[in-house]
């Protein structure tokens, strides 16, 4: 474990942005951005405010994750993504079901300004759901061949469950990223919102995670520093047993 990573535990998070208040989002901003090592808009605050969202977040963050989940056409995602690179955004996601040409067409709209991060299955499908949009074979089965896809277009990682972590880390190698949302700590279990294919902070990074993404677990809790605290000691309790 590196000495950075020591002092740094928190670098290893993400926190989504997701709230339809723009006073709840600039708290949270200023509140969280300073203390993590990435700032993650998603969808809803990049349609409700668009580039001032993105902005906002750049102020405060020490990086910003744009998680858009684009799927279009090769063309039209090259397009986003040169728009997305213009915003100095530094993570943007797509979608890795959205193919080869899509994939490719991501990577070389971004060159090395900003990375590509495939998204693999959402983490709220468990094997019913799949069952029921018709997706046979295991998930796993389908996120490993959706991550060698991402790896061999050049896409600079995927954000997938923490279950599917150690898998994906002996076929995928570091530098490849893995990202994975689906954190919960251990205390919450029982009340996964809408997340199924969920760990903890310390198990996610322990099965070779580089960056946790945490929602709800840190923006929702009565008090968010102490949830920020436990997830720092697990992390450097992770770290410290790799
Ligand atoms: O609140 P919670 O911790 O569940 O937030 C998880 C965040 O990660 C949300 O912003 C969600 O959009 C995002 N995400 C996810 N599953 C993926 C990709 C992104 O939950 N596969």
């Amino acid at each position: 474990m590196g000495s950075q990573e020591k002092r740094d535990p928190l670098g290893r998070v993400a926190i989504a942005l997701d709230t339809p208040d723009w006073s709840t989002y600039e708290r949270w901003c200023e509140q969280f951005g300073p203390r993590v090592g990435v700032l993650k808009v998603g969808l809803e605050a990049f349609v409700r405010w668009g580039h001032e969202a993105v902005e906002m977040a750049r102020h405060h963050a020490r990086r910003v994750f744009l998680d858009l989940k684009l799927h279009d056409i090769p063309n039209t995602v090259s397009g986003a993504v040169l728009a997305a690179r213009g915003s100095g955004v530094d993570l943007l996601t797509v979608h890795a079901s959205g193919g080869e040409a899509m994939l490719e067409a991501a990577q070389q709209a971004a060159e090395d300004r900003l990375a590509i991060l495939a998204v693999t299955l959402l983490t709220h499908l468990d094997e019913r759901a799949l069952e029921a949009l018709d997706l046979p074979g295991s998930g796993l089965d389908r996120v490993q061949k959706w991550a060698g896809l991402a790896q061999a277009t050049g896409c600079a990682g995927v954000v997938c469950s923490p279950l599917e972590v150690a898998a994906l880390r002996e076929r995928c190698p570091p530098p490849f990223l893995l990202v994975t949302p689906g954190i919960r700590l251990r205390a919450s279990r029982g009340g996964q919102d809408d997340q199924r294919r969920v760990a903890t902070p310390g198990e996610a990074l322990l099965a070779g995670a580089d960056l946790l993404v945490v929602g709800r677990p840190v923006t929702r809790a009565p008090d968010p520093e102490a949830v920020l605290r436990e997830i720092s000691r697990q992390i450097e309790e992770a770290l410290t047993a790799i």
